[in-house]
């Protein structure tokens, strides 16, 4: 084992992402900020864009404690599963100024499951720890030959693959191999570091789980009021986007037809229809146009208002 654990560890300080500013850290709420961020969004539009800006607008743990739900919510615009937002706040009220350092403790915190306990305690604590999620998994279940295994399977497994001396540097040298070199489709197992003693490398596609998305397409009718400059938005009744203020939702009006979008979002492959709304009722409010960027509105909601060239 050890002379493989020095493998991938060479491989990891020639080729690992070491830049990644979250990996550059020894700051908790930052560690922490970076991996629910990541959970469901790409590492590039984490680093680039949401990363940095909500760090600016919460810069601590106390300060994210403080602020309003609306407020994080408007940081968390455009990025999905805005539960993620939700339960980082709450997080925040809940401990105020440190997240505990156990995966035990961790867990009991919203929106904290198995793997963000285990990154948290891994990059930051450099505990010596197994951590899995979807890129080690699938370098654990090629190398390791396992056919649909059990989640409970592939963790047992990644903890007797642990590198004791290592073990941060050995977790994020496996999450880099799995998303650089350990594709799920044509994998570069000549780049492997791992590749003589894979048991998966004959046939390493039999090992990627195929769970085939299905897509539901749906129409959706929505309502644009404007006046004085502010339009009429109200707090979503859907739970997925519970307190984000989303548009009104109208019948299809043919004499007001505005404009028709397509929008993909999770599952959903939507077409979006717009119409004009001369008046609503005062359940709404009254943003004002300007104030937008900073609103807890969707992606689908900014796409609308970009359509109609209104942001
Ligand atoms: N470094 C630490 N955690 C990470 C993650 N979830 N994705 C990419 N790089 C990371």
């Amino acid at each position: 084992m050890k002379r493989v654990h020095q493998r991938l560890l060479d491989w990891y300080e020639t080729d690992g992402r070491h830049a990644l500013p979250w990996r550059n850290t020894r700051n908790m709420y930052h560690i922490y900020l970076s991996e629910i961020m990541l959970q469901q969004t790409q590492v590039n539009r984490v680093r680039d864009e949401y990363y940095p800006q909500f760090l600016e607008k919460f810069p601590s743990l106390e300060a994210l404690a403080k602020a309003p739900q609306e407020k994080v919510l408007g940081a968390w615009s455009g990025l999905g599963y805005y539960s993620r937002a939700r339960n980082l706040h709450k997080t925040a009220q809940l401990v105020q100024t440190e997240l505990p350092k156990t995966e035990k403790e961790l867990l009991l915190l919203p929106g904290i499951g198995r793997y963000t306990a285990s990154a948290i305690c891994s990059f930051g604590h450099e505990q010596t720890i197994p951590v899995v999620d979807t890129n080690i998994a699938r370098v654990i279940k090629r190398y390791f030959a396992l056919l649909e295994p059990k989640e409970k399977l592939v963790w047992e497994k990644a903890t007797t693959f642990v590198n004791a001396q290592a073990p941060r540097a050995h977790n994020l040298a496996l999450m880099d191999l799995g998303s650089l070199v350990c594709l799920p489709k044509n994998p570069k197992c000549s780049e492997c570091p791992l590749e003589v003693v894979c048991l998966g490398k004959e046939e390493p596609e039999l090992y990627t789980q195929r769970k085939k998305t299905i897509y539901e397409s749906l129409d959706l009718f929505y309502g644009i009021c404007i006046k004085d400059g502010k339009i009429a938005l109200e707090l979503s009744k859907e739970k997925m986007y519970k307190d984000m203020l989303v548009l009104p939702r109208v019948e299809p009006l043919e004499d007001d037809f505005l404009t028709v979008f397509k929008h993909s979002y999770t599952k959903y492959r939507l077409q979006v229809h717009l119409y004009r709304l001369e008046e609503v009722d005062e359940n709404f409010t009254w943003q004002a146009l300007q104030t937008l960027e900073d609103a807890p509105i969707s992606s689908l909601t900014k796409k609308a208002l970009m359509c109609l060239d209104l942001s």
